[in-house]
């Protein structure tokens, strides 16, 4: 069979490819079609060309794979939010093993390394701490609404459709957040049409709304509500922080974050606290922790706990070591091993995080941990320090050429490497694999229902 593009083809999907694509072989050429899984008979059509791979757009189901759940979430076949509901949750804990070690073998070369069973999420619903939802002026209908010319079009808050950056479903209910932020969401989109404010834009560049982030303690089961705005409009915003405090006693932070700027990110120009705490306490094992809304901290914070303890695991302190933490969010690694190293460094860019880190530490009565802010590569040459454990834990795109080398300059006897990305884990693995042995890597999941897999790899200088 020649696979031509734009035709549509009756596909077997024989297996699961990188990034939770479905895969076909149709004589040996590999087709990737999203929202796929092995066993699944379906109808899709080519969207991409290339010369040893395409990829399709599912058009229809033709024969349900054996494999298949119903998804619990009445948007799972079309939000972007977690596409993997119809695997049962064991196998999809198979596939994200496999995942990362084949990323280590076709990406980094890496052959015959120990990749452990993946650590469960105990819960895999209702799990993350933070939710972002976008508002726009351009609502993506669902099937059911096609057809139904009363549905308004011009307004809706959630979650994108893969594919198309301007268009979000009208999110009404979302499984992965606690119950409560579903009815916070349904308050602010109730305030939102009734404001007479229209939503951003982001072609135009015009409208008012923007964002809506929820933050959730688990440990205190109290909420942050920040509202992200195009400008300034205290009035509008105050009145919407009365509203939802005056209802829900759960709420403990109202914060509007305020930004013109014509990329998609939620992070303010101006922050400006509108009621309560302007951080959310929470709780990761024994230590508390501060969280401002524009600051990383785990999505998953049960399952963080899991991290952390292999990191400690990892680490194997002593008491006596000097260890390093390059890419610190809020610190919460160094305070994590407060207790079990003679000093801990850590470094980030975020100068809100640096200031949570440095307030987290204070607020647990810890005095070995130094925070400092700014560019990896520029601020390991001026700390110039040796340290014995050498704690990792980049962004997804993993670390920078300059920070690879200088980490082998440095060359601490053990380092702890956290991933979120198997692909530049990989890849950076297999930068420092001349002077390092791999022993072991320990994947956890914190991101049930998506193929998103976190990994945790301990290296020993060779
Ligand atoms: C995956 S998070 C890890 C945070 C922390 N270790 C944790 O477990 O919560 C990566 C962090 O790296 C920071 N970061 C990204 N690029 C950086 C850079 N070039 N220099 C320093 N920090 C950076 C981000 O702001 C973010 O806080």
């Amino acid at each position: 069979m020649t696979i031509k593009k734009r035709k549509a083809y009756e596909l077997e999907i024989i297996d699961l490819a990188f990034g939770g694509k479905g895969l076909a072989k149709p004589d040996g050429f590999s087709v990737f079609i999203d929202r796929c899984i092995p066993g699944d008979v379906v109808l899709a059509k080519i969207i991409k060309k290339k010369k040893s791979w395409a990829e399709g757009k599912l058009i229809k189901l033709i024969k349900a794979s054996p494999l298949r759940n119903e998804g619990r979430c009445q948007y799972c076949n079309f939000c972007g939010g977690c596409k993997w509901q119809q695997i049962g949750y064991d196998r999809q804990l198979e596939y994200k093993k496999r995942h990362v070690t084949e990323s280590l073998d076709h990406i980094g070369g890496l052959k015959d390394i120990r990749v452990n069973d993946v650590i469960p999420s105990d819960h895999i619903y209702e799990y993350r701490n933070k939710m972002e939802f976008s508002c726009s002026s351009k609502r993506w209908l669902m099937p059911e609404e096609l057809e139904n010319e009363d549905v308004k079009k011009d307004f809706g808050i959630g979650l994108h459709v893969p594919g198309t950056f301007d268009q979000v479903i009208d999110i009404h209910h979302c499984d992965l957040m606690p119950e409560l932020g579903n009815e916070i969401l349904a308050d602010v989109r109730a305030f939102i049409k009734a404001s007479g404010l229209p939503a951003y834009h982001l072609r135009t560049h015009e409208g008012f709304w923007r964002f809506l982030m929820l933050r959730h303690s688990v440990a205190h089961d109290t909420w942050m509500v920040n509202v992200v705005t195009q400008s300034q409009h205290m009035e509008v915003v105050q009145q919407l922080a009365a509203v939802l405090t005056e209802k829900y006693p759960q709420i403990a932070s109202v914060m509007n974050n305020i930004t013109d700027a014509k990329s998609g990110v939620s992070l303010g120009k101006q922050e400006i606290c509108l009621w309560g705490d302007d951080h959310i306490n929470e709780q990761l094992g024994k230590f508390a922790f501060k969280i401002s809304a524009n600051s990383f901290f785990q999505t998953n914070t049960r399952a963080c706990e899991k991290l952390y303890a292999k990191v400690s695991e990892y680490a194997a302190l002593t008491g006596r070591e000097m260890v390093m933490d390059l890419y610190s969010g809020t610190g919460t690694i160094p305070i994590w091993l407060s207790g079990q190293a003679r000093m801990i460094y850590g470094i980030e860019i975020v100068t809100s995080a640096v200031r949570d880190a440095r307030l987290n530490a204070r607020l647990n009565g810890i005095e070995n941990c130094e925070f400092l802010e700014g560019d990896i590569k520029d601020v390991l040459p001026r700390l110039n320090q040796q340290p014995d454990v050498l704690i990792i834990d980049p962004p997804r795109v993993g670390m920078h050429k300059d920070v690879v080398q200088q980490v082998l300059a440095m060359g601490p006897e053990r380092i702890v490497y956290v991933s979120c990305n198997p692909s530049t884990l990989a890849r950076d693995l297999e930068l420092v694999s001349r002077d390092y042995d791999i022993k072991e890597i320990q994947p956890v999941d914190m991101f049930p229902h998506t193929y998103h897999i976190e990994s945790v790899a301990l290296l020993l200088k060779k």
